[in-house]
């Protein structure tokens, strides 16, 4: 009886803890906080688990250069904001995140040695709470695959393929002054 009387205390204790750290902001909610105690081992336990259960898939096409060039053009137009391409400025937007997006064209940070199913898997169905998006809505599974393949291929890329993952050349002449369009708000503010 005394030793369930302590058990149920414990438990009530750990629960109530656990609350507190939450209902009274201290667990981190800005991105620039430091993570969660166990907070990255644990979520990367539960992807890894979740992915080697259902991403066992061989993709069904080949990585041949069409194949690559339509997946570059996928990743220029839905990917690159967050995670780089091949001689590029890291975007401000990538380096606000928590957890930071990886610049998938950087040496250290590709995904070349991950099974293209894992990546497939990643892709489709997206990393809740990172930013990462699901994109298996918007984007056909051939699609998928060929960015995946791309991916898996990000250190041997064809130079025709790697030319489609340049940005298009009207927007890399654009200078842009940051501190015009808050400018021009404030003006249009006094106006009204
Ligand atoms: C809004 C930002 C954003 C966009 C757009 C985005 N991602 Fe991500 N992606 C992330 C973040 C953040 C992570 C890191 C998640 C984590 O740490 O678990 C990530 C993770 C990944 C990973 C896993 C990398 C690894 O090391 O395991 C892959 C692969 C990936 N993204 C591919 C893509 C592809 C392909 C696209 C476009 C179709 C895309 N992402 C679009 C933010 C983004």
């Amino acid at each position: 009886m005394k030793f369930l009387f302590g058990l149920i205390l414990g438990l009530l204790i750990t629960a109530a803890v656990g609350y507190g750290y939450f209902r009274f902001g201290y667990a981190p909610v800005a991105t620039s906080s430091a993570p969660m105690p166990f907070e990255k081992t644990l979520a990367k336990l539960a992807l890894r688990a979740h992915i080697q259960k259902e991403a066992t898939k061989a993709p069904p096409i080949s990585a041949n250069e069409f194949n690559l060039t339509q997946g570059a053009a996928v990743y220029a137009q839905n990917c690159a904001f967050c995670h780089g391409a091949p001689g590029q400025k890291t975007t401000m937007a990538a380096k606000g995140m928590f957890p930071l997006p990886p610049q998938l064209f950087a040496k250290e940070e590709m995904v070349t040695d991950d099974p293209v199913g894992a990546t497939y898997w990643k892709v489709s169905n997206g990393i809740r709470m990172t930013g990462m998006p699901g994109f298996a809505e918007m984007l056909t599974p051939t699609q998928i695959w060929q960015v995946s393949l791309l991916l898996a291929n990000a250190d041997k890329l064809p130079v025709q393929v790697q030319s489609a993952l340049a940005p298009p050349a009207q927007l890399q002449n654009v200078k842009t002054d940051l501190k015009q369009p808050v400018a021009d708000q404030q003006q249009k503010k006094k106006k009204n």
